[in-house]
């Protein structure tokens, strides 16, 4: 296994910031992640685990071993009539394996088309959109203790997944290394199948009637995601981005109250728990930021909630530009706002 010194970073991050690593390793199998634990050099560094990238902040060179999981495959492991178990190794690209499902019929995560980022990343966030989250579809996943080496399995409870939340953000943050996801997914291909698409989320509907697509299919709803998407939300390809950089906060309903009379148009949806989630990107926009440049970063055009890289930004500006937006929102709304990018 080649362990590479001074590794630079900047390709292996979607915000593109140009940052090295004191040691890095790909591990492409179990077994050769299993062989870099028996190295010293794995034994006596703090370690990083790195999916795609795409929900990182680099604020600072990386002491240490930072890991990319390129462990790839996807299989079915079993099926009935109805219902098919397919598991993902964590290094598939998501979007990738969305588009495996799809061409095989397999139904319950179109609405998560192009996501960027691993397979394995996934769970870590309990990725979310249009109307659906993984946990929805969500089987088990495959870990290895990074310290012990033990494989563990985590089923749905174990994960304690919430909204962009799980165990492994909490009290098994930087403890696991996922080497494959699980998921349960519909059988259009069977006339018994039941299922339902999701298209009530936001512009989907609408995007659909425009498509003229109207014998949906789980290629149309994907589609129509994929534009949306591509509408709103800029190509880290072509401009550095993490996606969303904030949560959506949850406020109290007092608090709802008090701020819906001096903001009557401001969005809201009500949660199970009595508390209101507030978009994000609406009170961002409210504050002024939307397509405004600080230097080589800001706030996306198109979804105020997505800091950019225009060029040649530190992860240490766009952090700064994200406190600057977090205590404009708390001053403005007197919300909290928290970072759903992991910053490092
Ligand atoms: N809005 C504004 N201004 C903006 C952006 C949004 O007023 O600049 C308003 C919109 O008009 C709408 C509301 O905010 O009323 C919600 O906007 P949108 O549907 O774009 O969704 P979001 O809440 O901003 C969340 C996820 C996205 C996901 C979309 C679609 C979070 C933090 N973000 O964004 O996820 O794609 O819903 O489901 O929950 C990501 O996590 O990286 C991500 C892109």
């Amino acid at each position: 296994m080649e362990i590479q010194k001074n590794k630079p970073l900047d390709d292996l991050n979607t915000f593109g910031i140009n940052v090295g690593a004191q040691y890095f390793a790909e591990v492409t199998s179990v077994d050769e992640f299993g062989e870099l634990m028996q190295l010293e050099v794995y034994k006596t560094n703090k370690k990083l685990i790195l999916g795609g990238g795409s929900n990182i902040l680099f604020t600072d060179c990386v002491y240490g071993i930072v890991v990319k999981n390129s462990i790839k495959g996807i299989s079915v492991v079993s099926e009935t009539e109805t219902e098919v178990i397919v598991k993902a190794n964590a290094g598939e690209m998501w979007h990738e394996f969305v588009l495996w499902c799809i061409e095989r019929n397999y139904a319950g995560i179109e609405n998560l088309s192009l996501i960027p980022g691993l397979v394995g990343a996934a769970p870590m966030q309990n990725i979310g959109a249009y109307g659906v989250e993984i946990k929805d579809v969500f089987q088990e996943l495959e870990a290895i203790n990074l310290v012990t080496g033990e494989s563990v399995k985590f089923n749905l409870n174990d994960c304690e997944f919430g909204y962009r939340e799980s165990v492994f953000k909490n009290k098994c943050k930087n403890k696991f290394f996922i080497t494959s996801v699980t998921f349960k997914l519909t059988k259009l291909s069977s006339p018994k199948a039941i299922y339902k698409f999701k298209t009530d989320y936001g512009d989907i509907k609408n995007t659909l009637s425009e498509m003229r697509a109207y014998d949906l299919s789980i290629k149309a709803v994907s589609d129509a995601v994929i534009q949306i998407r591509n509408s709103k939300l800029p190509n880290p390809k072509e401009l550095g981005n993490a996606g969303s950089f904030f949560k959506n906060p949850s406020i109290s309903k007092q608090q709802f109250d008090e701020l819906v009379l001096k903001y009557p148009v401001m969005p809201s949806y009500p949660q199970r728990d009595d508390s209101i989630k507030i978009p994000a990107g609406w009170v961002i926009e409210q504050c002024g930021w939307k397509g405004k440049v600080v230097g080589n970063t800001g706030s996306h055009k198109s979804q105020a909630l997505v800091l950019v890289n225009y060029g040649n930004a530190t992860g240490k500006e766009i952090w700064n530009l994200a406190l600057e937006i977090q205590k404009s929102v708390k001053e403005k709304f007197g919300i909290e706002i928290m970072p759903e990018v992991n910053v490092v």
